[in-house]
């Protein structure tokens, strides 16, 4: 056990990984220069993160134009912890999003030994075929929840794995029962100690393949199964598993690289296990949750846009919202984009021939076009898993409810304590009353009354995505901090905004400076 205590950190002065491995797997002592590199990247996100970052917006302008949809951050990091499966040949990821959040994934999978290259453009390497140690950095796993994702790759290629506990967050308790207990009908003993999992083959080799039933379809402890059983011996079924998109994101990349799963989308995957995985190219699918905060934008400011690439199938519970307060969304097959232009009263479209890869599409979103004037309506909304309407996507609804017309019920039934926004739009002059799990939101009839600027806080990463959605529908100046929040989920966040003529900047005050304030 001893060997295994002091988990590998990504610094330069990197201790040997713990002998165990790699006398198993005879392999050379890992270079230490991939480390320092990573390190560096991290030091310098560091530093900039010790400043105070602040999103200033002034509202009430329209938006207009074209906005490019990156890729998935879910997707991209199930994907990136699923690349561990891998023991030949690289990962070559495009679509990959630039966040802190990816940036951490990568920390974690160097920290393992692998080999990660960001190569920019969202086009990421990874080549785990080198993986000397089964114990992620804690420091990395604490920053995001999904470095937990690893223990499944780890413990169904090497045997065992020893990894930090995730912490919870501020929108719930997040635990990983069903994590654990579907290993363990995977021939997986369990032991938590000093705030670590630590996790083994029964038979001391590798997991077996079996059947587990999910209590909740959770996101997480589906994608994590399903990489560890894409390498068990057997066949494994798991049931009322997640049908997220980007769980089926990552069972394609599997597929890709050789693993065999069935039921990818619905609520039974059926995985023959392999012996091994190898690397593969693949392209992560566009992040639906920033289209659907783009789309809200349109929305909220009542003006029109249009996105891509976006999979529209992926955005149904979304356009159905929007479409029922009164927003008009066009997407018409693939290659076609129709662009809006408002002449006068008159809305006249024009035909562009566009490329796309795989089934992506463009959408167009007006609440120009919607009846009484631009005025929209307000409506209920329940949180739910896939195809259900998106939890991630419940703060920046609530902040379009309160500028729609009449009363509106938001029921967030996914996370237990999802609503830190609610007090900070209420600041803003937001009419909302909280009542357990619900939020029920007054809206104004008219746009330019609903919302007021002033100082807010951005709690956690859509909360804060909503409070700036929220200020380019109020009157005067808002003032957002908590930014790195929002930075871990949003990619050129605001650059995009301003290319749609959104009038927002980003301000930051380094630590010295702050002091000689005080002083
Ligand atoms: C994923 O989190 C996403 N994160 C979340 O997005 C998203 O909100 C969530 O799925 C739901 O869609 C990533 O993919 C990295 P869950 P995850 O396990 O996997 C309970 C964002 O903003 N549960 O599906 O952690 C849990 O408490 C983030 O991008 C158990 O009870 O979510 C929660 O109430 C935030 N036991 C519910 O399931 C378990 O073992 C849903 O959680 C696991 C989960």
């Amino acid at each position: 056990m001893a060997l295994l205590s002091s988990p590998p950190s990504p610094s330069p002065s990197l201790p040997s990984p713990p002998l165990r491995l790699r006398h198993l797997r005879g392999l050379p002592p890992r270079p230490i220069s991939a480390a320092s590199a990573s390190a560096d990247a991290d030091a310098d996100a560091d530093a900039d993160a010790d400043a105070d970052h602040r999103l200033v917006v002034s509202g009430g302008g329209r938006l207009a134009g074209h906005v490019g949809v990156s890729g998935s951050k879910n997707a991209a990091l199930a994907v990136l912890a699923g690349a561990l499966c891998c023991s030949s040949g690289a990962a070559a990821l495009r679509g990959v999003p630039d966040l802190s959040d990816t940036r951490t994934m990568a920390a974690v999978l160097r920290s393992l030994g692998a080999r990660v290259e960001e190569r920019g453009g969202g086009e990421v390497v990874v080549d785990a075929g080198d993986v000397t140690s089964v114990e992620p950095d804690s420091e990395a796993i604490g920053r995001i929840r999904a470095g937990f994702f690893v223990l499944g790759p780890l413990v169904a290629r090497f045997g065992e794995a020893e990894v930090a506990l995730p912490g919870g967050c501020r929108i719930g308790a997040r635990p990983i029962d069903l994590y654990l207990r579907g290993l363990a009908a995977l021939g997986a003993v369990i032991q938590l100690r000093h705030g670590k999992v630590r996790v083994e083959a029964a038979n001391g080799k590798g997991l077996v393949g079996g059947q587990f039933h999910l209590d909740y379809p959770s996101v997480g402890a589906t994608e994590t199964l399903m990489t560890a059983a894409s390498l068990a011996d057997g066949v494994t079924i798991l049931s009322n598993v997640a049908r997220e998109p980007e769980v089926a994101d990552l069972a394609k990349f599997l597929v890709t690289c050789g693993a065999q799963i069935e039921g990818a989308g619905t609520s039974t995957l059926v995985i023959n296990g392999k012996k091994r995985l190898h690397g593969a190219e693949f392209t992560i699918i566009p992040d639906r949750i920033e289209a659907g905060t783009l789309m809200v934008a349109a929305a909220i400011t009542r003006s029109c846009i249009s996105l891509s690439p976006v999979i529209p199938g992926h955005l149904t519970s979304i356009m159905d919202k929007l479409s029922a307060a009164g927003c008009k969304i066009i997407q018409k097959g693939r290659h076609i984009l129709e662009v809006g232009v408002l002449l006068g009263s008159k809305l006249i479209f024009l035909v562009l021939k566009i490329r796309t890869l795989r089934d992506f599409v463009a959408l167009q979103v007006s609440a120009l076009s919607s009846p009484n004037n631009g005025d929209l309506q307000g409506f209920y909304l329940k949180t739910l898993p896939y195809p259900g309407f998106p939890t991630d996507l419940q703060p920046q609804f609530m902040a379009l409810l309160t500028t729609c017309n009449g009363l509106s019920v938001v029921e967030e039934s996914v996370f237990e304590n999802r609503m830190h926004h609610v007090k900070e739009l209420q600041k803003l002059g937001a009419r909302i009353r909280l009542s357990g799990s619900s939020a029920f939101i007054q809206g104004k009839r008219h746009r330019s009354s609903a919302l007021s600027g002033c100082p807010v806080e951005a709690a956690d990463l859509r909360g804060g995505a909503a409070l700036v959605l929220a200020g380019m529908a109020a009157e005067g100046v808002t003032e957002i901090s908590g930014v790195s929040h929002i930075d871990r989920g949003y990619e050129n966040f605001e650059a995009k905004l301003l290319s749609l003529g959104a009038n927002i900047e980003r301000k930051v005050e380094h630590q010295q400076q702050l002091m000689t304030g005080i002083a």
